[in-house]
């Protein structure tokens, strides 16, 4: 299993009814699949709300957990076809699985992501339906919600650039760079959403990621008042991503 999913000891793999699921034994001890069902947390009053969107992201609250609980669903066109179910090619190509993968990796590495706590997979003949949950990253608010209150100083922009060129460099193409997936904390920026994201060796879509970026921004923009977002804020964003990173040695001896 740890051959194919280098995750750590403390990471479990169970089979389940139907499929299996991995879970953080050092977040979550004795994982039970019924925690992947919104229903379990609203029967305890522990659910904490849902996210803007799709309307299958969870916040789940309680004694020692604080964690987001999302379902897989599709969005667009391709919803009327098949709400919530993958066409199954193998376990480590379920989308839960493969985002537990890179996220825990990602979060390993130390890039500012959210920590997975569990994700599973149920199958249904041909096809699947998955779910994960994350440790919930708090205090924060999306790069959308923080603009629908105010505009953001030119040195956040500036953060927001150089975290994005963090993961640039590690190779991680995000498959859905929007202002939804960035989020902003008092300790920094983070992305999350890592659904059909891949690690890719150097190329165009580093742009790509960028422009959907600013589509975003553009379509959130429209509607608020001109200052929330600027020319000046988009190039400071550049400004950040094309900041040579600091190499670990010189960091240190900043902080000191
Ligand atoms: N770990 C997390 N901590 C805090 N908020 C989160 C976390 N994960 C997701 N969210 C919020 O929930 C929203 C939806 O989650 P996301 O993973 O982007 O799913 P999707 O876009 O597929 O619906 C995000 O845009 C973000 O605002
Ligand atoms: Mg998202």
């Amino acid at each position: 299993m740890n051959a194919i999913w280098p995750l750590g000891p403390s990471v479990k793999r169970l089979t389940t009814a139907g499929g299996a699921m991995l879970y953080n034994a050092a977040l979550a001890r004795n994982f039970n699949p019924a925690w992947f069902e919104p229903g379990f947390w609203a029967q305890r009053g522990e659910l904490a709300g849902a996210a803007l969107g799709r309307g299958t992201t969870h916040f789940v609250r309680g004694a020692g957990h604080d964690w987001v609980l999302r379902h897989y669903r599709r969005g667009g066109v391709a919803a009327r076809l098949s709400e919530d179910r993958y066409l199954w090619r193998s376990e480590q190509r379920t989308r839960p699985f493969a985002e537990w993968a890179l996220t825990h990796r990602l979060h390993r590495a130390g890039l500012p992501v959210p920590v997975p706590v569990a994700a599973r997979y149920v199958r249904d003949g041909r096809a699947y339906r998955g779910d994960i949950i994350t440790e919930r990253l708090a205090p924060t608010w999306s790069l959308v919600e923080a603009l629908r209150i105010d505009a953001l100083s030119l040195l956040t922009w500036v953060s927001i650039g150089r975290c994005i060129r963090r993961f640039h460099d590690l190779g991680v193409c995000h498959a859905d760079l929007n202002a939804h997936n960035v989020l902003l904390g008092e300790e920094g920026v983070y992305l999350v959403d890592f659904d059909r994201c891949r690690l890719r060796a150097d190329g165009l879509w580093r742009d790509g990621n960028l422009v959907r970026l600013r589509r975003s921004l553009d379509k959130i923009a429209y509607g608020l008042p001109a200052e929330r977002f600027t020319d000046a804020d988009w190039h400071a964003l550049l400004g950040g991503y094309r900041q040579p990173p600091v190499p670990p040695a010189d960091a240190a001896a900043q902080r000191t």
